[in-house]
């Protein structure tokens, strides 16, 4: 997908897509590290866009059948689902917070999220939070970012203790990423 492709379904969509260009390979990097993946982890990858960040982690994996995509905008499933790099993977196409937990068997040991917490109604960030809590075990990790410059949202989520912050300058706009470990 194209930076204007990407720029154009973005502004059709802008509160769930919250940005106007895909991360940058220096962000994808640093989010893909702070996941301390190994070969047999499962992902659970949470608004993965075009992809951007799903391909910088999946040669990692043992298996692409270990990660599961949620991608709530059909523009994006479509071409999840097209691109030869991510075959294998799982693309489920909702809403996060509106799937059964259940639905995401075999669990996740570590979440990804894209999802832009701070363009979506207060209702929706706390499903989404409690969802990610639902979903994952004692010592898991969500890897979250924000382009919020004061993202105290994340330091008092219930389930969660933050554990780092790091803020990624060569993104447009930089970028700060979270990690928060289950309780
Ligand atoms: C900032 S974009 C990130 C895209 C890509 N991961 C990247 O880093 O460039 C946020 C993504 O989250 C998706 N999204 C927003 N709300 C969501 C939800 N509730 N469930 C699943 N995906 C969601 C959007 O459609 C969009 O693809």
């Amino acid at each position: 997908m194209s930076p204007l492709a990407f720029l154009h379904t973005a502004l059709r969509h802008f509160q769930t897509t919250g940005s106007v260009a895909p991360s940058s390979r220096y962000l994808c990097r640093h989010i893909v590290a702070s996941a301390q993946l190994t070969p047999d982890s499962r992902v659970l990858e949470v608004g993965p866009g075009n992809g951007v960040i799903t391909r910088h982690y999946l040669p990692h994996l043992s298996d692409p059948a270990q990660a599961t995509l949620v991608e709530i905008n059909p523009v994006f499933c479509g071409i999840l689902r097209r691109d030869p790099a991510l075959r294998g993977a799982h693309v489920i196409g909702a809403g996060v917070e509106t799937l059964p937990a259940d639905s995401l068997e075999p669990a996740a040991d570590v979440i990804i999220s894209s999802v832009p917490f701070y363009s979506l109604p207060p209702s929706v960030r706390e499903d989404i939070s409690q969802q990610y809590a639902r979903l994952l075990r004692p010592g898991q990790l969500w890897v979250q970012y924000t382009y919020s410059p004061n993202p105290g949202f994340f330091r008092r989520q219930p389930g969660f203790h933050l554990v780092s912050s790091h803020l990624v300058l060569r993104n447009v706009p930089p970028a700060r990423v979270l990690v928060l470990r289950r309780t």
